[in-house]
């Protein structure tokens, strides 16, 4: 990557810290990674993430105890130098970024002597006489919604990474394998460990694919394998991926459907251009999926008395998809300015993450899914008589648990960049 991608990078964070810093009176902002944190009684330490905020000025995966300070023009990286012989040293990695950074390796807390008065930290562990400030992180979110040139290059990267995964796991499954040999071959065409992922792999055969977040991985193929739903990322730099694929592994009524919902899913991305409301496209997809369910004889009511009756909710409970970063549900998707007023999701959909308006550079997923879930269908048949669902059919598709095809796109003026699909015209 470039660098100059990265120096721009930096001077678009640094800019917006110093407006931060005027609004709060400050003369510094300290940003903390994280230390590792440790099982209840053990030893043995959770898997270590840094805090985003703090990773979001370095690039380079970022270790834990590390400091960063922003007071002038350019930031201090206070790095953890105390001697260890258990683990491995942690040397100050290599590289063009050392010339922007004043690097001030340290055994112990004396650099906070040296902050001015006014100062406000961010992060997960107080440090010193500094407590984690939430306003001033509240106020710092809602411009990471909106990725600077450095932050889109690292998004491909993942999206690179996790693409080459997606089809290593569509070969294995077509080849015999079973979830967990099909989440070890997504691994290892990622080079990721299962611990490097942005998120567990949700890996899942048949009805698994309706449970919404299973992260199982069965070591046992089933009998009749039909489906295979793989929703998986990767990293780079800290930046996550998150990409959704259902394969089919025969021509049938439920492949007709994969097939429609592909479509349905590149219609609504295509529409993401900077001021759509976000709420107006999960209307939309929610439009998509009652046209589904009545064109595949699922459900005989139109579009319309589907959507009075929430019909499609049953069927498609989660939200159409939610802004993309470091996290890979990133922040500020419902807030409407730094001061940290939200838009809260539609009572009808509770759970979508993502309700601003989109600008141009936000980077966000588009998930749409149809999904046979045993606990909607039967509330749906207990609280709606009139249903109109066709139950023979959802019983001859249940097996095959659903569909959700989840594409990473970087919004703009006049289209919109879709990072997965790119990939996988690239790859595929
Ligand atoms: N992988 C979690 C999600 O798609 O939101
Ligand atoms: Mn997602
Ligand atoms: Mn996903």
């Amino acid at each position: 990557m470039q660098n100059s991608l990265y120096i721009r990078h930096l001077e678009i964070l640094l800019q917006r810290y110093l407006v931060a810093m005027s609004s709060f009176k400050l003369d510094a902002i300290v940003i903390a990674s994280g230390k590792p944190s440790y099982y209840f009684e053990d030893d043995n330490s959770h898997p270590y993430k840094p805090f985003a905020a703090a990773q979001q000025w370095l690039p380079f995966d970022l270790p834990a105890g590390c400091y960063i300070v922003i007071q002038h023009d350019k930031p201090e990286l206070i790095w953890p130098a105390k001697q260890d012989f258990w683990h491995m040293d942690n040397p100050i990695p290599e590289g063009e970024w050392q010339a922007h950074w004043h690097i001030i390796p340290a055994l112990n807390d004396d650099w906070l002597t040296s902050l001015p008065e006014r100062v406000a930290l961010i992060g997960p562990d107080p440090v010193g006489p500094l407590q984690h400030s939430p306003t001033l992180l509240t106020w710092l979110n809602y411009d990471r919604a909106t990725k600077t040139d450095y932050e889109i290059a690292c998004l491909e990267a993942a999206s690179d990474l996790a693409v080459k995964g997606h089809l290593a796991a569509q070969s294995a499954f077509l080849a015999g394998a079973s979830e967990f040999d099909t989440h070890l071959a997504y691994l290892k065409a990622t080079t990721q460990d299962a611990c490097d992922t942005p998120y567990p792999n949700i890996v899942a055969i048949n009805e698994h694919a309706a449970v919404l977040h299973y992260e199982q991985k069965a070591h046992h193929r089933p009998f009749r394998p039909l489906t295979l739903l793989v929703d998986a990322g990767a990293q780079f730099n800290g930046y996550a991926s998150d990409i959704t694929r259902t394969t089919t592994a025969l021509q049938d009524d439920f492949s007709a459907l994969v097939a429609d919902m592909d479509a349905l899913q590149q219609g609504i991305a295509a529409q993401a251009v900077a001021g759509t409301p976000f709420l107006e496209l999960h209307q939309k997809s929610l439009i998509g999926v009652a046209g589904l369910l009545n064109k595949h004889d699922i459900c005989s009511l139109s579009v319309e008395e589907q959507l009075e009756k929430r019909i499609p909710h049953h069927f498609y409970p989660h939200g159409l998809g939610h802004l993309l970063g470091l996290q890979v549900h990133d922040v500020g998707g419902r807030q409407t300015n730094p001061q940290g007023q939200i838009i809260a999701p539609p009572k009808s959909s509770p759970f979508v993450r993502l309700t601003r308006h989109l600008n141009d550079n936000m980077v966000l997923t588009i998930e749409p899914g149809l999904y046979f879930i045993p606990m909607l269908l039967e509330k749906l048949r207990a609280e709606q008589p009139q249903h109109g669902c066709n139950l023979d059919k959802i019983e001859q598709l249940r097996p095959y648990g659903g569909v959700r095809i989840e594409d990473n796109i970087v919004v703009g003026v006049e289209g919109v960049r879709n990072l997965t699909r790119e990939r996988f015209a690239k790859y595929g």
